[in-house]
């Protein structure tokens, strides 16, 4: 609102701004430490004039909604999930109960529990038309582009899921995309390796029966570890959300045009595809194996300190601080070796890559700290998951939240269907050019 300098007409806190090309000022109210972007379109030259906008590339300094799902200090390495610490949920929760939690804002009741886990179970298999689509991809197709394609391809099992006002179909979509998310990575897996798909078995935990979808190869039923079966769980709980990174923001953007959830949570998992989000634990691994002995890091960081690639794993656009997964994963990483009776050398390199990173001035004074795909990759592969199957053990879990955001968006009174704005900096009004004459 314009102003002459006084406070806006609700006494709210408010933002005081003289534009310098008119010499007008205006107050703009603060709510949640946030000025609304539109408010700036009413700072205009002339009534001609379109208004001003923000322009803001990566989306670094703007909130795209309200969201009561994940609570993140960047600064302190604070990760809370409907309030509650990461590091309790990944005590004392499982990967499906945090699920339920993201989804439906509470911890369940034993009954709810016990209903949201038998649904899950029960919607794991797939339609065997699924199995035929993924033969038709090249031997050796990328797993998570299998995943991809298939999880796009559930909108044409369920169109019903369209019905995106309907709250039981909500519901079963989300508990489908959770069940069939496992079965769908791990035919992909085995797709990739040429073997008969595994099954789902309904008598084993989530994670369980996900390792018996991967591993299962002849014995009449595959007996998970116990200590693999958790450690994934608690890999799961740590990845199942983190508010509003490039996928949760392809879902809610594709999603705001009320497409179909299979369709939303396809984008979701193709922003997860790139090597800047969940594919760096990929980049990690990769990186680790190039390094290939200690004596190596010293000259590795002197090419990333000189700008020549960058050390995958470390760094993130929100955490200024040691990211609280990576501190519970690390943890995990010897337990995992343990438990598959594996020594791995690259675990030897990471631990003394991230010593000598967190020593050096370069990393400490951008605030450069591992994130939470430094070590997840070193428990892949201790898992025997092949590394391009790697990302896929992220969307998995991370399903749950893409899910969570999804139904939070639809019940936003604010919503809209996402259009941002541009600058545009190309030429006009130019005539078309014959062929003949170019
Ligand atoms: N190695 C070396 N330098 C880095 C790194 C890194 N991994 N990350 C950032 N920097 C430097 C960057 O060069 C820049 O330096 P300068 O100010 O001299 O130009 C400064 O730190 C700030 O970097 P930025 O690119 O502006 O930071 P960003 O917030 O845009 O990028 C990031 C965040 C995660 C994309 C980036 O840190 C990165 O590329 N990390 C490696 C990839 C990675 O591990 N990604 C996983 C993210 S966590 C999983 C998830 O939640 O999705």
């Amino acid at each position: 609102m314009e102003n002459g300098g006084g406070t806006t007409a609700t006494g709210a806190e408010n933002l005081s701004i003289k534009d310098n090309r008119t010499g007008r000022g205006y107050d703009f109210e603060i709510e949640d430490g946030t000025v609304r972007a539109m408010d700036f379109r009413e700072i205009k030259v002339d009534e001609d004039d379109f208004g001003l906008m923000t322009y803001d590339p990566g989306y670094s300094n703007t909130a795209s909604c309200r969201s009561a799902i994940t609570y993140i200090d960047g600064e302190k390495g604070i990760l809370q999930h409907r309030g509650i610490p990461i590091e309790q949920l990944c005590e004392h929760s499982t990967y499906l109960e945090v699920a339920y939690l993201l989804i439906y804002g509470h911890l369940p009741s034993e009954d709810e529990y016990n209903k949201w886990v038998y649904e899950v179970t029960h919607h794991t298999y797939v339609h065997e038309s699924i199995k035929n689509f993924m033969d038709g991809f090249r031997h050796d197709a990328n797993p998570m582009g299998m995943l991809l394609a298939s999880v796009g391809a559930l909108s044409t099992f369920y169109p019903e899921a369209a019905n995106i006002d309907d709250e039981y179909q909500r519901h079963v979509s989300a508990v489908r995309l959770i069940a069939k998310m496992p079965t769908l990575a791990a035919f992909s897996y085995r797709h990739s390796l040429g073997l008969p798909y595994v099954y789902p078995d309904n008598d084993l935990s989530y994670t369980g029966n996900f390792l018996s979808m991967l591993f299962k190869m002849a014995e009449p039923r595959y007996e998970p570890d116990p200590r693999l079966e958790r450690a994934l769980d608690v890999l799961f709980i740590l990845h199942a959300d983190h508010e509003q990174n490039c996928s949760a923001a392809a879902v809610r953007v594709v999603g705001s045009s009320r497409v179909d959830p299979f369709s939303a949570i396809a984008a979701g998992v193709a922003g997860l595809y790139g090597p800047l989000h969940g594919g760096a634990n990929v980049a990690v691994l990769r990186m680790l194996q190039r390094i290939g002995s200690t004596d190596n890091i010293v000259d590795f960081l002197e090419g990333v300190k000189q700008g020549n690639e960058r050390l995958m794993g470390f760094g993130h656009r929100v955490y200024k601080n040691y990211d609280p997964r990576a501190r519970i994963i690390r943890k995990h990483v010897d337990e995992v070796l343990e438990a598959t009776n594996k020594e791995s050398p690259l675990l030897d390199i990471a631990v003394e890559l991230e010593k000598r990173a967190l020593d050096d001035d370069y990393f400490t004074s951008r605030k450069l700290y591992p994130n939470v795909d430094y070590y997840s990759g070193l428990i892949y592969e201790a898992l025997n998951i092949p590394t391009d199957a790697f990302t896929v053990m992220f969307a998995i879990p991370r399903t749950s939240g893409w899910m969570a955001q999804w139904v939070e968006m639809l019940h936003d009174p604010e919503l809209k269907i996402a259009r941002p704005r541009q600058i545009y900096t190309g030429p006009r009004d130019v005539d078309y050019v014959p062929m003949s004459e170019r």
